[in-house]
């Protein structure tokens, strides 16, 4: 097993609909090339965690590297690891609610991640700098 960390700024111009549309992609060809993780966008700013066969994820991380609709994308880490942390999620997304955006409920959102985090069990060095990513963008 694999897994490899990276952050990136979203095109300035992005909208809803293209993330829905990563993410439809991405789920499809996620679960045709046993590729988990979790996904993160806040404040234009993506952070991603992928999971699975070190060919597969190093072939898609170079095809997102390149992907057009973000950009500064940089590769924190990766390393080979025992378990998957995100085995149930083809790829699982957060976004800040529009709900929590406007009663600027910082905390559920966070409480929200929180459990998610705790729902890894045993999380490998790459899960724990994804989640330190997060935090440094939330807290921003
Ligand atoms: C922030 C971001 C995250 C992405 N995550 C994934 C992903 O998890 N899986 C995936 O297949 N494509 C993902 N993509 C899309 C890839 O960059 C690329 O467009 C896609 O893999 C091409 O698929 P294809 O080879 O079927 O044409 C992501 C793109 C962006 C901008």
């Amino acid at each position: 097993m694999f897994q490899l960390v990276y952050i990136s700024k979203a095109r300035i111009d992005l909208t809803k609909q293209d993330i829905e549309n990563i993410l439809a992609h991405a789920r499809n060809n996620n679960v045709h090339n046993n590729i988990s993780g979790c996904l993160l966008y806040f404040d234009n700013q993506f952070v991603q965690i992928l999971e699975g066969g070190k060919s597969e994820v190093e072939e898609l991380y170079e095809k997102i590297r390149i992907d057009d609709r973000h950009q500064e994308v940089l590769k924190t880490f990766s390393e080979i690891s025992d378990n998957r942390s995100f085995s149930a999620w083809s790829m699982y997304y957060h976004e800040l609610s529009e709900y929590e955006m406007k009663s600027l409920s910082e905390k559920l959102f966070v409480d929200n991640l929180s459990s998610l985090f705790y729902m890894v069990s045993k999380p490998t060095y790459s899960v724990k700098l994804f989640w330190e990513h997060v935090k440094k963008i939330i807290e921003k």
